[in-house]
């Protein structure tokens, strides 16, 4: 057992985000073409078996501390509660945390709950039902609120909301939004878009920023500076003057400023594709293929030691930053979907 995933830079690779699927139930017009993708082959994607094996040697010899599921939509893993309930039988005991479009959840939160699930995060952008209906392409906001409630009655405490803004005119709707997530003690966390679309055609100068995100919030809510540390933590975070969180103490809303206020300098994340590649950003260039080895034969403990060599390996490479802001920045091929978020 190990020393933990150290890079190059020196940053200790803490949380691993794993995507067990890169199919959608959605078609939010910011990631997918109304047609959907070209979707991973059956064959391709990891079984649950295969994902508890992987994960297993991240958390017993790699030092990671939580797992994250994305997608895709991981919830249309109908296996989803029994790769939760593998992790939750490690030792020691990672944090375990999904994120979601939150379809399916009104059903599956009170069993994902039982499996070891500790928290979630529900991608909600607008709760505008015209909207909504337009920027996914399915008219499906009521299941998302739906969804959202029985996290909440299934008992997980920290509830939070990521929205993407896709464009300018979404502003004026954010508000509505955050008052939305205050009611109901979910913390809203407002997301930079990221040239991750299926199509490529992200463009900088068309970005709704940090900057216009923060400038609209200000206008309705009186934001503080928030005293807590932040760790490797994606958002900047604000305290909302004169609400509360669900714990009683004060609720909070955030910004994830990837590109405008990188903050790869902390990153402590690796990811498991759903088609069993590591890859140590959501922009690095290579992939490490541990399906292949865990496929290939072995003993157990040899081929553990072989994903754990190979992961090792890929962290080491990792770069030090997304390069979205330099001149000659290339979009990688796979698109957020199939990468997970
Ligand atoms: P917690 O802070 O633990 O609640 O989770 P999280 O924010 O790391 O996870 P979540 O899946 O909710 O991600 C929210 C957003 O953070 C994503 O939509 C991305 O925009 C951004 N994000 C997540 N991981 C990365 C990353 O490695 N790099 C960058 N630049 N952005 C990321
Ligand atoms: N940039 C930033 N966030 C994105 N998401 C999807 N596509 C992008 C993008 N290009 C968000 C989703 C979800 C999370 C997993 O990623 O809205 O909240
Ligand atoms: Fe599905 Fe998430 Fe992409 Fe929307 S952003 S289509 S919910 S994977």
């Amino acid at each position: 057992t190990g020393a933990g995933l150290i890079d190059r830079y020196g940053r200790v690779v803490r949380d691993l985000r794993v995507s067990v699927t890169d199919r959608c139930n959605l078609r939010c017009t910011y990631c997918m073409p109304a047609d959907g993708l070209d979707w991973l082959p059956g064959d391709a994607v990891l079984t649950a078996d295969e994902f508890v094996r992987v994960i297993t040697v991240a958390v017993r010899d790699l030092g990671v501390r939580g797992v994250r599921f994305t997608g895709g939509e991981p919830l249309l893993r109908r296996d989803l509660e029994t790769i939760v309930s593998g992790v939750a039988a490690m030792r020691p005991r990672p944090e375990i945390t999904l994120t979601t479009n939150g379809l399916g959840l009104g059903h599956r939160a009170d069993g994902l709950v039982a499996a070891g699930l500790d928290r979630i995060n529900v991608s909600l952008d607008t709760v505008d039902a015209d909207r909504f209906a337009q920027v996914t392409r399915r008219s499906r906001l009521s299941d998302v609120v739906g969804g959202l409630a029985a996290a909440r009655r299934a008992g997980i405490g920290t509830i939070k909301v990521n929205a993407v803004i896709p464009d300018r005119s979404d502003l004026a709707r954010l508000p509505q939004l955050a008052r939305f997530c205050l009611i109901h003690g979910y913390q809203l966390r407002v997301i930079e878009q990221m040239p991750l679309d299926a199509g490529h055609r992200w463009d900088r100068s068309q970005m709704v920023t940090a900057d216009d995100i923060l400038r609209t919030l200000r206008g309705e809510f009186g934001l503080l500076d928030d005293e807590r540390p932040r760790g490797s933590a994606p958002a900047d975070t604000w305290v909302v003057e004169g609400w509360r969180a669900a714990d009683g103490g004060p609720a909070r809303i955030g910004v994830i400023a990837s590109i405008t206020r990188p903050f790869c300098g902390d990153c402590d994340r690796t990811r498991l594709t759903a088609d069993g590649m590591v890859r140590n950003c959501l922009f690095a260039n290579t992939e490490t293929d541990l399906r292949s080895v865990l496929r290939g034969g072995g003993t157990a403990r040899e081929v553990d030691a072989a994903i754990a060599a190979a992961w090792r390996g890929n962290a080491w490479a990792k770069a030090s930053g997304h390069g979205v802001n330099d001149p000659d920045f290339h979009q990688p091929e796979r698109p957020m979907s199939a990468i997970g978020g």
